[in-house]
């Protein structure tokens, strides 16, 4: 078994920096589009038998650190009795979006076991088949709410914004029936193998660090309070979230997964003691060769001090990027950092 990953979650060295890439399995590569020819999104993360495939996908041809489950955060959403659907170029959509005391009150706190047994099943076969560690996953509270509550993805966030203002009661209450849904979700992917928990916060950085820290942070806190027990490095990646570094790091995560538009090395002096995950951009994938290992030299080394550095882009892989592109990268981090 590979252990560079969770030995840079607990902050000691590893032979090389490991490295993952958000979205590494997905629509940039072939073999991906060739299941996905065959079945709608929806349908495919609830066949455990593909998303084994899919997951594996990235680990056949590059040599990754890291597997990470290949699901949704929208799955836990569905379960709560959100009407999903997924459009070809529109993204989620949510028939019934959340935005009164009668839609709260319907939403119930999903059982894993009987809600989403589809998630524990591909986690019990990937770990037959893998000699990496596993990551599971879930949305934070918040990006889940704004799912929920705008009915799918959204620019402004209007209509969450107005029940965060205007009714924050509510607010909270939805928020707790996420983060209880989130919590169980979780733990039920623990026991059933993955190895690692990363909570995504794709939305959290459209709110004011004030505000972050009344609607956003106590639920995150409250998740990784109740995680802790399971003996499992825990991740946070709040996206845009430069501006909420030093909140971030009173989560309670282990790990604080980091967006591009932060400096590695001011992030990691700030938070002392977690280690890092992060964060080259995305669109770095599509520099030639030699400028993108001059730009992975300089990003590992502005995080050699850190507490532990796990090398990850600062979001998803873009769907055109050439998956030639992504083996280099992962060349070169282990080139660069062997020890
Ligand atoms: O490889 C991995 O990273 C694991 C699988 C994974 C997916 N989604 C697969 C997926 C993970 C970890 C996610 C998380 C996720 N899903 C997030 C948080 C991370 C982030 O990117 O900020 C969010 C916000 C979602 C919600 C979601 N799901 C969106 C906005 C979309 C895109 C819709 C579109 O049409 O572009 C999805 C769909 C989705 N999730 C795809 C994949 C591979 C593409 C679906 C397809 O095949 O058409």
């Amino acid at each position: 078994m590979n252990e560079s990953f969770l030995q840079a979650c607990r902050g000691e060295r590893a032979s090389h920096t490991p490295v993952w890439m958000m979205r590494q399995a997905g629509r940039y590569l072939p073999e991906y589009q060739k299941v996905r020819g065959t079945i709608p999104f929806l349908e495919l993360c609830k066949r455990p038998e593909l998303c084994v495939e899919v997951t594996l996908q990235p680990l056949k041809r590059f040599d990754m650190d890291a597997a990470i489950l290949f699901s949704d955060i929208l799955i836990p959403i569905e379960a709560m009795g959100a009407e999903l659907s997924f459009h070809e170029g529109k993204g989620p959509l949510i028939a019934n979006p959340c935005r009164d005391a009668e839609a709260v009150g319907r939403l119930k706190v999903a059982e894993p076991a009987n809600d989403m047994p589809f998630v524990q099943e591909t986690i019990r076969l990937l770990r037959r088949e893998l000699d990496v560690p596993l990551i599971g996953f879930a949305g934070a509270p918040f990006t889940c709410a704004t799912y929920l509550i705008e009915g799918g993805s959204s620019k402004f966030f209007h209509e969450t914004k107005k029940m965060m203002f205007g009714q924050p009661g509510l607010f909270h209450r939805l928020m707790d029936k996420i983060s209880e849904t989130v919590i169980r979700s979780l733990r039920a992917q623990a026991e059933a193998g993955a190895q690692a928990l990363q909570l995504f916060d794709t939305w959290a950085g459209v709110l004011a660090p004030c505000d972050f820290e009344v609607f956003a942070l106590p639920y995150v806190q409250r998740i990784f309070r109740k995680l802790r027990d399971l003996n499992v490095p825990l991740i946070y990646f709040a996206n845009n979230g430069a501006t909420l570094i030093d909140l971030s790091a009173q989560s309670g995560a282990h790990v604080l997964g980091l967006d591009w538009r932060m400096d590695i090395g001011d992030a990691a002096r700030r938070i002392g003691r977690l280690a890092v995950q992060g964060n080259l951009d995305p669109l770095a994938l599509f520099l030639p060769p030699d400028e993108l290992k001059e730009r992975i030299g300089r990003l590992l080394n502005g995080a050699r001090d850190a507490c532990g550095h796990i090398f990850n882009l600062g979001h998803g892989i873009h769907q055109q990027t050439p998956p030639e592109q992504v083996r280099l990268a992962v060349e070169f981090v282990h080139e660069l950092s062997a020890r």
